[in-house]
Order: C-alpha cells, then structure tokens, then sequence
C-alpha cells in the first residue's frame, strides 16, 4: 500500500499551476471532466475503445489516453504519463469496480482518502463506521430462523442486486435462496454469506454531502433517487398479473431522479452527514475528504435508516450539473460535485494545503 508520504513527495513535483484533473471514463466522468473544464484546470479522460465515443461526442476531456483495459492505470508507463501532466485522479464508482483493493497501490495522487475506498466495499467495515456515528441502520440477522419480518438478503458482489430476495420467515428465506440457486442467479455455497437485513418500508433518497478541508466545513450538495430495473416496473403490472408471471425484483440502476427533502428533514440529514464526518476522523486520519453519500429510506414516520454509505463521488450527482436546489443556495452560482471537487483543489492549491485533500 502506497504510504501518504510517498504522496506528498509525489506532489512536491508537481507544477501546482498545471494541474490536471484525471479519471477513468464511466460513471460520472462528464460531471467531473467537465467542472474540471468549468474551473480552468487540465482535464484528462482514460477511456477503453468502447467507452471512448461517449467523451469525444461531448467534447469533454483536453486529453484522451485510450486503454485496453482500466487495470493498465497500473502500469509504469501509463503512470509515468499521468505523473508528466501533474495528474490528480478523482475516483469514482468504477476504481472500485475496476481496481479494487489494487486503488492503494496506485502511485499517483488521488482526491479523498483512498483507504476509505475499501471500507464502503465491506459491509462489515460500512456497518462499523454508520454504527459508531449513531447512524441508524436496519437490523441485521445471521441466522435464518431469527426471520419474524420482512428482510431483504443480499450477496457480496452481486450486480444490481441479482439474486437479492425478500422473505419474511425461515421458511420463506430457504423457499426463495432454492428458487434463486434454481434460476442460476446465486450458488448454494453463496447462501453462507448471505446478508440478511430488515428490509424497511418507505421512500429511498441519496443525499449527496462534501467534506472541504478548505472550507472547514459539511455541504449538502443535493440528493437523487434511482431509476432501478426492474423493481421501478413493478407498479406497472397488475398484481394478478405479477401473481402469475412471479418476476424476481432486481435493482439495476439504470438512471437516477433529483429530489429535494422536506424542508424539515434537512436538519436530521445535515446532522447525520457531520457525525458520519466525525466519525471517519476517528477510523482513518484525515477522515473522509470531498464527496460521499448516504443511501437510505425514509419511512411513514419521518425516520431515515441508511443501509449504505459510499465514500467517493456517487452517480447520483450527475442530475445536480449544472446545480441542484441545494447547492444553488449554498454558492449562488452553477455548482456541481465534479465542479466542486475543482474548486477544492484549486483553493487547497491557494492555500497550501493540497496535501490534506490528497492520498
Ligand atoms: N434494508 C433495506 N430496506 C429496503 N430497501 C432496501 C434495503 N437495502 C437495500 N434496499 C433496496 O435495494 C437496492 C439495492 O441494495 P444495495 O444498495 O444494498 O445493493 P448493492 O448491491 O450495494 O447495490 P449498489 O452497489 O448498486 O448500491 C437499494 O437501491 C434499495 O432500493
Ligand atoms: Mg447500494
């Protein structure tokens, strides 16, 4: 694992008036290509051939470096090209998916604290930090039989929540793992690391925070909801229809809508985002830096569970460009994550402080 001195090192050559934001080509690189472009600074997309066309036709990015494979931001060559142009990278969603626990060793600047990257991939370690932030999460089982209500069960590595089911008593949970292992979508061995949690009843919402070193301080930057196949079809299909067609839900994001809260809710949300900060002081030093966001559902009763935390930009932030509710209010002007994430840099440049926001 790269140490944070080998970091800083890194940084003391780099031309800090030059600076170039770099990222992988997916997820939500137009968001941060382009407040990159927004802020003035160099802008720099790692696409493969496939998903290069989708950055050329938006004519985003100053430079296009196309790779083979994303694993390729490896290699000495490619890194020696990134350092050359006083790369900083901005990880999202796919240096998880891509890279792995592979994004510590990577010798090259990255905005935020790269080893929090690795506890929102472990559930246990996810749990540990909501946990100790007073967050409320859904009760977790580790034994079937314990089932009296309804639970959602998940699987490690599951792709859009293939696989996942919902059952509300042991006999149902073993009914539907079998139905599940029968449809190829999950393997017996795959049931011992089943994930089984209350599945809570209510209204998801993702409220999007950023933690600026610069500022000193927590911004609500907006908040989205997903557009998840195939569970968002369901309401389409008559319920004796459903009965006989028995569809598997499956949550494969697909796109995702703004949301703003009830106004009176925001304080809940706020609250929870900066102890959620606190908190991440406590686990890694320097905490969380920059974007990350809560996955939650609101329920009848105005309670917010968070079933997940994501320690990096979301997805989700792409419906705020040019800016959401919240953060129109906050800076009065256009303002977004990939724009903000810019800004951070720049006013970190100005103020000495780049080594704080990078790792
Ligand atoms: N405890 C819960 N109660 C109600 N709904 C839930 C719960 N947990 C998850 N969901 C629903 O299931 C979907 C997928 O869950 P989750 O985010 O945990 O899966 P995932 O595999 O981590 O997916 P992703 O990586 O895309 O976020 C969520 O978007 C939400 O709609
Ligand atoms: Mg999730």
């Amino acid at each position: 694992m790269i140490q944070k001195s080998q970091i800083n090192e890194l940084i003391k050559d780099y031309d800090k008036d030059d600076i170039t934001v770099g990222t992988i080509g997916s997820h939500s690189a137009l968001n941060i290509l382009k407040g990159a472009e927004e802020q003035g600074l160099n802008s720099l997309c790692i696409c493969t051939k496939d998903s290069k066309i989708t950055y050329e036709s938006f004519e985003v990015g100053d430079d296009i470096l196309t790779v083979s494979s994303y694993h390729e931001i490896l290699n000495k060559e490619i890194i020696e090209k990134l350092k050359q142009k006083n790369t900083i990278l901005i990880p999202h969603g796919s240096f998880n998916a891509y890279l792995r626990e592979k994004v510590l060793d990577l010798s090259l600047p990255i905005f935020g604290n790269r080893s929090l990257l690795t506890w929102e991939t472990d559930r246990e370690k996810q749990r540990k930090w909501l946990n100790q932030a007073d967050i409320k999460l859904p009760e977790t089982y580790e034994d079937p039989s314990k089932i009296t209500s309804p639970v959602i069960v998940k699987f490690p590595g599951a792709k859009g929540g293939r696989g996942y089911f919902l059952a509300n008593s042991e006999e149902s949970y073993h009914e539907k793992a079998q139905k599940m292992i029968k449809k190829g979508l999950i393997k017996e061995k795959e049931l011992e690391k089943a994930h089984i949690q209350d599945y809570i009843i209510g209204v998801n919402a993702y409220p999007h925070f950023f933690r600026s070193k610069a500022e000193e301080e927590l911004e609500l930057l907006g908040m989205d909801r997903r557009y998840e196949s195939t569970v968002d079809s369901m309401g389409k299909i008559p319920a004796q229809e459903q009965l006989e067609i028995n569809p598997n839900p499956t949550y494969t994001v697909v796109g995702n809508f703004p949301v703003t809260a009830r106004e009176s809710l925001l304080s809940e949300i706020i609250e929870m985002g900066k102890r959620v900060v606190k908190t991440s002081e406590e686990i890694t030093d320097p905490g969380i830096v920059g974007p990350f966001c809560l996955e939650t559902v609101f329920t009848e009763d105005l309670e917010i569970y968070t079933f997940e935390i994501s320690a990096r930009i979301v997805a989700g932030t792409n419906v705020e460009i040019p800016n959401s509710s919240y953060s129109y209010i906050k800076h009065g002007e256009k303002m977004y994550a990939g724009k903000r994430i810019a800004k951070e840099i720049i006013d970190c440049k100005n103020s000495n402080k780049l080594s704080e926001i990078l790792s």
